[in-house]
């Protein structure tokens, strides 16, 4: 296994529209794409994300994996068990919206309030190649939605209502965590 690169905002690969994955491939004899996912798994854990979407370790591939376990990035954060999503598809987005704080592995030192649904549907394949349908709600939905936008060339900045809100770390922990959880 081996840690892989991080693409950074301004790199046109996390702009583009992904290619679904050949579900043929997941049991090839080559091994390559079970590979990519255990190096996303590992690359995840490294850099203490909650998620990773193929786009973001330059494969334009329709591909992502999640996970929140203890988390140094997010410590408030509920858990997630590791799950790998292969085209993933939000069949279903609940009325309701919820603001929430995110940051993204290719915006690194960025946090910005984002709105998202509350509820959605997820259709989706595993490692193996089995259809799976879940509803997400919560922190895995916002989860999912931000990594699932990936896939399609979108960051979180794209789905901020108010620029205004976006903060570097340093300052979101010293003016606003602060804040909420006093
Ligand atoms: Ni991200």
């Amino acid at each position: 296994m081996a840690l892989l690169k991080v693409a950074k905002l301004g790199d046109p690969i996390l702009r583009e529209n992904t290619q679904l994955v050949n579900l043929k491939n997941l049991n090839s004899p080559d091994g390559k794409l079970q590979l990519l996912i255990d190096n996303m798994i590992d690359t995840m854990r490294k850099e203490d994300g909650v998620g990773l979407a193929a786009p973001q370790v330059f494969e334009s591939l329709r591909l992502v994996v999640i996970e929140c376990s203890f988390n140094d990035r997010y410590s408030e954060a509920p858990n997630i068990p590791l799950t790998v999503l292969v085209n993933p598809s939000i069949k279903h987005y609940g009325e309701e919206t919820a603001m929430g704080w995110e940051g993204c592995l290719s915006l690194k030192d960025l946090r910005g309030l984002v709105p998202r649904s509350t509820k959605i549907t997820v259709d989706y394949f595993d490692r193996e190649g089995n259809p799976i349908s879940v509803n997400a709600e919560g922190f895995p939905a916002v989860v999912l939605q931000h990594e699932i936008d990936h896939l399609h060339g979108k960051v979180f900045l794209d789905r901020m209502s108010d620029l205004s809100q976006l903060s570097y770390l340093e300052e979101f922990e010293k003016y606003i965590a602060k804040k909420e959880n006093s």
